[in-house]
């Protein structure tokens, strides 16, 4: 059998995804709405041997250790039950940007095993049937199989059919800019997972959240196609706090913040009330997102890498669809 290369881009949501309605399937108890991040990408090469019974994973030139492997393999499951192979395969995967730091690796990561497993194990999937697929490995993956500004739907079918990612517009119809302020390395306290399923189990907040959010992707998808920073930047924060908020009102409480991203969170809402367009948006870990326009970059990075702490500043654009580098 032959041996696939493909790349996936990493993405940001700006709605955000926090809470899920079927652990088995992975299904989203919310939709959201994301950018596809150019900067930052995930490159795997996955090859089935007749003979080999178990799957090997290295990332980054390492071997990937148990945990990981066995959740590669049994995300490999799916592919090989719509194949109809039995083969173990050989995964071989790499990051062009700081692993362990909590930048949406899963994302980037299962778009990219999906698009080679499955061509490697000889199906000829649609975009839609590969997002499908790479929810199942993480719901952020399967906005990762697309390019440019992209809605995760929330679906309303037992079997997660419909529960899939859309692309909205390519990454040309309105050039817009990320900045990923790392503050720390650390591994974050709780996976997110497991926070959204103690989210889910203890928070008082959690229904409101859930009602919400149609409402949070309504006013992005508008700000989207009308290209209006100020909007899409006030619902983006205004969906990220949410979000934390939320995860801070689980019990125990989950707070992914440290005390750089708070700091960073201040400074950007005082150069935005200076009239620079920069809005926070934040995952689960400590970095911080800003969103912005592509003129106000170097201002910014500028401004920003005079704040002690800050690890690294990563700048990217708008990425495109995951794809098939090799056959
Ligand atoms: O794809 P997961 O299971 O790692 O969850 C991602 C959750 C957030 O990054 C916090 C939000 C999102 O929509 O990407």
């Amino acid at each position: 059998m032959k041996k696939i290369t493909a790349r996936a881009h990493a993405n940001i949501a700006l709605i955000k995804y926090w809470g899920k309605r079927d652990s088995r399937l992975n299904l989203p108890a919310v939709g959201s709405l994301s950018l596809t991040l150019k900067a930052l990408s995930t490159t795997t090469s996955v090859e089935f041997q007749e003979g080999l019974s178990e799957d090997s994973l290295s990332i980054n030139g390492s071997d990937a250790g148990e945990k990981q492997t066995r959740r590669a393999s049994r995300f490999l499951d799916l592919i090989r039950t719509d194949a109809g192979i039995q083969h173990g395969a050989i995964i071989d995967s790499t990051n062009n940007f700081p692993t362990g730091a909590g930048l949406a690796s899963s994302a980037s990561g299962f778009a990219a095993l999906t698009v080679a497993a499955a061509n490697a194990a000889g199906l000829n999937l649609s975009p839609s049937r590969l997002s499908e697929l790479s929810r199942q490995g993480s719901g952020s993956a399967a906005r990762s199989i697309f390019g440019g500004f992209v809605e995760m739907k929330l679906g309303e079918k037992a079997d997660g059919s419909d529960s899939i990612a859309v692309p909205l517009h390519p990454a040309e119809h309105w050039p817009l800019a990320m900045l990923i302020l790392i503050t720390s390395e650390a591994e974050k306290p709780i996976g997110s997972t497991e926070g959204m399923n103690l989210t889910a189990e203890t928070s008082p907040y959690y229904p409101a959240w859930v009602n919400t959010s149609p409402d949070d992707i309504a006013i992005a998808r508008e700000a989207i196609a009308a290209r209006d920073i100020e909007k899409l930047g006030e619902i983006s924060e205004f969906s990220c706090f949410k979000m934390h908020g939320l995860a801070m009102s689980a019990n125990p409480a989950i707070i992914y913040w440290n005390g750089l991203s708070v700091t960073l969170i201040h400074e950007i809402r005082r150069l935005r009330a200076q009239g620079i367009p920069a809005y926070v948006t934040m995952d689960a870990g400590p970095q911080v997102k800003v969103l912005t326009l592509p003129e106000y970059v170097e201002k910014l990075t500028g401004l920003l890498s005079e704040i002690e702490g800050i690890r690294q500043i990563i700048n990217t654009e708008i990425g495109g669809d995951a794809r098939i580098l090799t056959e």
